[in-house]
């Protein structure tokens, strides 16, 4: 196969075994060429791309702009917070404004879930969702996904758990997708108030006990809890939070094995992960934020491959 089965990357969901394993190809690819004294292919010389961020970003948005510029594509970058959005403009018009510059291609974060579903209906350009609300954040699964391959050698038979705020955590979502479309056995653990109540029908195992968890896992992504998507207290205090689900060095060296320590950032130290777990050798974390630009290449470079024919 040589293309991606869609015109958009707004979810894993939409995806099929087939179209991770191409995108994985073409970030082999773009890795080579990043590692290479000259980092920049010209294969987007033609198209024009618009970040469209409505929510902060560090990692995500600085990824995909590396990642556009490294394809010579043009770039624009929009910020909600400095733009006319401000002044009541809506998602459409600021899109089609955009657009009637002659912008190809548009990665958008938006707090609201499905934004970037309702844009793809309703402009006339190749949609990425750069994370939509609690739904889903599929470039994040997909660069997750390729560390653990480049990690243990593949994601097939391997075994993930996903530890903290999964309520409200779309980094969740799409790597429970992605793992299983590959054939990983995924579990979810946290406190029962921050696992969402349609949890069993994801086909995931559940735990509530981490030492439990991190003895059955080769891999372990940790989470940040989201408390600007919280309008209610679901635990009692930080420090109790820590005290049941945050992964320190002492915990890690009491297990039957060494296993792998995933975290899409931001890390909140001491809270969810110690510093001692964050900066060791069983963390790939920085190895994630590196894998991003490759997977972004492909991503964007396959999308607009679709653009062109
Ligand atoms: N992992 C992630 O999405 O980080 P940012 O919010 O900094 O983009």
């Amino acid at each position: 196969m040589s293309e991606l089965s869609v015109n958009h990357l707004l979810g894993i969901k939409y995806l099929n075994k087939q179209d991770i394993q191409l995108i994985f190809e073409t970030a082999d690819h773009f890795k080579e060429v990043i590692n290479r004294p000259i980092k920049k292919v010209p294969s987007l010389r033609d198209i024009t791309i618009a970040n469209l961020f409505f929510e902060n970003s560090t990692r995500t948005k600085l990824s995909f702009e590396l990642a556009e510029k490294r394809l010579s594509a043009d770039v624009l970058n929009f910020s909600s917070a400095q733009s006319s959005v401000k002044k009541g403009e809506t998602l459409i018009d600021t899109v089609n404004n955009i657009l009637s510059m002659k912008v190809d291609m548009v990665v958008m974060r938006h707090p609201n879930p499905g934004a970037g579903v309702f844009l793809s209906k309703h402009v006339n350009a190749s949609i990425i969702n750069a994370g939509d609300g609690a739904h889903e954040h599929p470039t994040q699964a997909l660069l997750d996904s390729y560390s653990i391959r480049e990690k243990l050698g593949g994601v097939k038979g391997k075994k993930v758990v996903i530890v903290g705020d999964i309520l409200h955590s779309r980094v969740a979502l799409s790597n429970i997708f992605a793992l299983q479309l590959q054939g990983a056995e995924v579990m979810v653990c946290g406190p029962k108030t921050l696992l969402p109540k349609y949890i069993d029908k994801l086909g995931v195992k559940v735990e509530t006990d981490l030492r439990k968890a991190l003895n059955w896992c080769d891999v372990a992504n940790m989470l940040r809890v989201q408390n600007e998507r919280m309008d209610i207290s679901y635990f009692p205090s930080t420090r109790e939070y820590t005290q049941q689900f945050g992964v320190t060095k002492d915990l890690l060296n009491s297990l039957d094995k060494e296993i792998t320590i995933m975290h899409p950032g931001p890390i909140n130290r001491g809270v969810e992960i110690t510093s001692d777990v964050a900066d060791s050798d069983q963390a790939i974390i920085l190895d994630q934020v590196q894998n991003g630009v490759a997977v972004r290449m492909a991503v964007i470079y396959l999308l607009a491959s679709k653009i062109k024919q």
